[in-house]
């Protein structure tokens, strides 16, 4: 199937979800299972969330579809996690073994996205997808995976 066709389909699945979901969480994990299941070079997708209140800030792990990461903590001034919450930017790392600042989850990823939740303008949060493939996250990935973020951000807006 053309990549454009299954994008807007999983785009479509992911408005009915948010829809249907009663809790920002019961999205979230229906969103890391649909991107986990249907786009086959995502092998691992979850959320960090900023912990409440919390100074320094930091990111916390939240709902994921993979292994278990050592990674449940994040401060903002590390990885890609960091990168990405602490600019407000999606951050798109073709070959994460360049990056410097990226910290391992799995030896077998290659490349990593991760694209920061807004609430009301303010960074929450980040959902971040690693790659076993290099190169995974093409222009059409970013808007999919931007999509899915926004539709996060505003169903937690709604719950406030
Ligand atoms: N690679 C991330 C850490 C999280 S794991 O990928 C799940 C980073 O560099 O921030």
């Amino acid at each position: 199937m053309a990549i454009a066709i299954r994008i807007e389909e999983i785009r479509h699945e992911v408005t009915l979800l948010a829809e249907a979901a009663p809790t920002t969480n019961v999205l979230m994990q229906g969103v890391c299972k649909l991107l986990h299941d249907r786009m086959l070079k995502y092998n691992w997708v979850g959320f960090y969330m900023l912990e409440p209140g919390a100074r320094p800030p930091v990111l916390v792990l939240d709902t994921f579809v993979g292994a278990m990461t050592p990674h449940t903590r994040i401060p903002l001034n590390q990885g890609i996690c960091g990168a990405a919450a602490s600019s407000g930017k999606t951050v798109v790392v073709d070959d994460v073994s360049k990056d410097p600042r990226y910290l391992a989850c799995s030896l077998e990823t290659k490349s990593e996205i991760v694209v920061p939740v807004f609430v009301k303008g303010h960074v929450a949060g980040e959902l971040d997808i690693d790659s076993h493939f290099p190169a995974a996250f093409g222009a059409e990935d970013k808007e999919l995976v931007q999509f899915c973020a926004e539709v996060v951000g505003k169903k937690l807006e709604q719950s406030k």
